[in-house]
């Protein structure tokens, strides 16, 4: 059956679908928009797992690509073959820790990399591009205060991940103003749920409490995050996509603060685990103290709302880690690495 037959069929194209966030985007997307081809251009970095996207091998309407976004000819070109309408970026290097231990490689895919679609999206002239960004870039409010993350709230990144990720916010704006690329940026607080790559507060105190391994609780425990489930994200992303003006900014978040200790206790309480498993560790340096945004633009102008409260999504998330022991320890074991499906190789 050829693909574009129906006159709403459109494809799009884009970035980190083998990751957390991209995957749960792509599976959410394909199911409940039948006329829509996904480009998935994916580096396969260490957070590349393409165990995550399984359940899509014999999706037709899903091309995986297995490629870096800075190489600018072939994104030019999968968008011509494909006749993209429009490109969303969720690739990233995504981890603050490992932003603090080498910086660079957050330089080539967060600021390179967003360069090189919106230089694609420039010359096409696709009909949007969205840009998932992070609340991190405003850096960090004040613990105990009533401060919360606004659009107009000034760009403060602390850490060199947000630093990476404001910059690519910046040229995402110039390219708007200068070039009238139709941008979009998204600036999202902490996710959770399934398929998170356990490097991240949840998934790794998830994983550590269910082998009664130790719980590394950075500092005192006390800073504070704004927690929000992956699939009330995906939403807004795509809504962003379909209705997000241009030049446009829209913080998402579900007004869900929680300081790490409280996550962690959490957790272990639904696992029905000792608190004797919580480590105190070395704080993190430069560690932001509070995340917490206010969503109310993208509630009214996107018409966006969270549908997954915290205790639901936490346990549910607990569930899936617990009901895939083998996503688990090929994560551990390293094998995830080696899943290159027949169906993926035929797409390199
Ligand atoms: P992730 O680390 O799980 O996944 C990133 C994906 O991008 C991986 O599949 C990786 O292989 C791919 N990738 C990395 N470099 C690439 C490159 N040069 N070219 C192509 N692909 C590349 O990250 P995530 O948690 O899913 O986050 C996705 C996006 O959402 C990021 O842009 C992040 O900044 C943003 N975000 C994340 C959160 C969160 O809590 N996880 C919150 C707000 C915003
Ligand atoms: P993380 O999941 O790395 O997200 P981010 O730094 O982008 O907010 O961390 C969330 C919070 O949890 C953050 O305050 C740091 C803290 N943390 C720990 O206390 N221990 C850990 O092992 C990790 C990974 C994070």
């Amino acid at each position: 059956m050829a693909f574009m037959s129906a006159s709403d069929n459109k494809t799009i194209l884009i970035s980190g679908g083998a990751g957390f966030i991209g995957s749960a985007f792509v599976m959410h997307m394909l199911s409940s928009h039948p006329n829509l081809r996904i480009i998935n251009v994916d580096a396969l970095t260490y957070a590349g797992n393409l165990e995550n996207l399984q359940s899509l091998e014999q999706e037709d309407r899903h091309v995986f690509v297995h490629a870096k976004i800075q190489d600018t000819e072939l994104m030019h070109s999968l968008c011509e073959q494909y006749d993209v309408e429009g490109m969303i970026n969720i690739a990233a290097e995504s981890h603050v820790d490992r932003s603090i231990h080498d910086a660079s490689p957050f330089i080539d895919t967060n600021v390179q990399g967003t360069l090189s679609l919106l230089t694609v999206a420039r010359n096409l002239k696709l009909k949007k591009y969205v840009q998932v960004s992070t609340d991190e870039v405003y850096g960090s409010l004040e613990l105990n205060s009533q401060g919360v993350f606004t659009e107009e709230t000034p760009l403060a990144p602390n850490s060199p991940y947000s630093a990476s990720k404001a910059s690519a916010d910046m040229f995402v704006r110039a390219f708007h103003h200068t070039h009238d690329v139709p941008t979009v940026i998204t600036r999202c607080s902490n996710n959770y749920g399934p398929r998170q790559f356990p490097e991240k507060l949840i998934p790794l105190m998830i994983l550590n409490a269910m082998e009664s391994k130790p719980l590394p609780v950075y500092g005192d425990g006390m800073n504070v995050r704004d927690w929000i489930h992956v699939q009330d994200h995906c939403n807004a992303i795509w809504l962003a996509y379909e209705h997000g003006k241009p030049g446009e900014v829209y913080n998402i978040g579900s007004d869900n603060e929680w300081s790490n200790l409280h996550i962690v206790h959490s957790i272990l309480a639904l696992l029905g685990k000792s608190t004797d498993l919580i480590h105190f560790v070395q704080d993190r340096p430069g560690h932001d103290k509070r995340y917490a945004i206010d969503a109310s633009k993208a509630k009214r102008e996107l018409h966006w709302k969270p549908n997954i409260s915290f205790e639901q999504g936490l346990r549910e998330t607990i569930q899936w880690y617990q009901e895939h022991p083998e996503w688990c320890e090929h994560i551990l074991n390293g094998q995830y690495r080696d899943y290159y499906s027949k169906q993926y190789q035929r797409e390199r």
